[in-house]
């Protein structure tokens, strides 16, 4: 536990400060978002590895209302998303079974199904072809399920979707946050990132215990509790800070529910919930959307200050391991040495996300 408010204070020179610096707010939105255009191959960067199992964010539950249709694209295929008129998220691989037209281009609700622009074929969630609407009869090849299927569920305001390389069923359940449906806490405050590494790169970073000097410029490594438990991870730092009412015990909570589920509480002088959106979208490129809320009532005086400060840490240091994520390798048998944090204990954890 740290218990000493210099693990928050910044004082040693931050590496990636350099390009950082002086950015306008505009500027770093964008920096944020744009390409990275004539970056290594993910081969040359160790980054060709299977994409690990679990749920993932696909969308904000708000972001598809009845009747739309959105193409999407993760885990490095093209999808297709559309909410039936019965208020329930579908989603398929985006190319159609009949000439291999885009669904998400064009494609129209009808109904709860999908109807391709091309040729109006219309899909069931499952891929099922249900109806043609020229023809007399369905080839029955095409009233059998798609092969690959995209189990979605909503929760946390954002709708998921279960990833797994060799088509196995959802083996848990979402975690349900109840503040995130609250309505005595705020919409989502959302700062968005392209990230081009790997979802495994970026995990292992907030158990990087000496990055966080050499990167993020704290004055001391943090050490915080850790909790390994099955597809779960918890890691929780406890630090007093001198306020000017005195010295606040604060909390922070970094909860990790298989590779997709990532989530942050800091309670004590603030109360703020971060549901991290944090999808694969190829090898090599991660699509990032931090989702803050807090109690409306904490509006202002001191806790609004520090629930402020605490989105500002924590989107600060993104910007900054950004910097490393973008051109990293993943190198799989890594060299670390003690003062290092547990990276080899989470790598034996991650392990259990990948098949074979
Ligand atoms: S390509 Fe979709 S209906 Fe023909
Ligand atoms: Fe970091």
């Amino acid at each position: 536990m740290a218990d000493d408010a210099a693990s928050v204070v910044l004082t040693s020179p931050v590496a990636v400060a350099a390009a950082l610096a002086g950015m306008a707010e505009d500027e770093r939105a964008r920096w944020r978002m744009a390409d990275l255009p004539g970056r290594p191959s993910p081969v040359e960067r160790g980054l060709d590895i299977p994409f690990p199992y679990g749920w993932f964010p696909a969308l904000l539950s708000d972001e598809l209302k009845a009747g739309e249709v959105k193409p999407l694209r993760y885990m490095g295929a093209d999808l297709v998303i559309w909410r039936g008129e019965d208020g329930r998220a579908r989603m398929l691989d985006a190319h159609c079974r009949h000439l291999g037209a885009h669904m998400g281009h064009g494609g129209r609700v009808a109904g709860d199904m999908l109807e391709c622009p091309f040729h109006a074929w219309q899909y069931d969630g499952e891929g099922v072809v249900a109806a043609i609407p020229y023809a007399e009869r369905v080839p029955p090849s095409l009233t059998r399920p798609c092969e690959r299927q995209w189990p979605l569920a909503e929760a946390n305001r954002m709708i998921w979707f279960w990833h797994h390389p060799a088509g196995e069923p959802p083996m848990w359940e979402i975690e349900h946050f109840p503040e995130a449906t609250d309505p005595e806490w705020t919409d989502y405050e959302i700062h968005e990132w392209r990230v081009y590494g790997s979802l495994q790169n970026m995990a292992e970073n907030g158990v990087d215990t000496a990055h966080f000097r050499y990167v993020h410029g704290t004055a001391t490594f943090p050490t915080s509790e850790m909790i390994w438990d099955g597809p779960r991870r918890t890691s929780i730092i406890e630090a007093g800070l001198d306020t000017p009412k005195g010295r606040v015990n604060s909390r922070i909570e970094a909860r990790q529910f298989g590779p997709g589920q990532t989530s942050t509480r800091f309670t004590g002088l603030a109360e703020t919930l971060l549901v991290a959106a944090v999808t694969p979208v190829e090898k090599d490129e991660v699509r990032v959307r931090f989702c803050f809320t807090h109690p409306r009532a904490q509006t202002e005086g001191l806790s609004a200050m520090a629930a402020r400060g605490f989105i500002h840490e924590v989107c600060r240091q993104l910007d900054q391991d950004k910097v490393i994520w973008d051109r990293q390798r993943y190198l799989p048998r890594p060299v670390v040495c003690d003062g290092d944090g547990p990276i080899l204990q989470f790598r034996q954890w991650y392990r259990q996300f990948y098949v074979g």
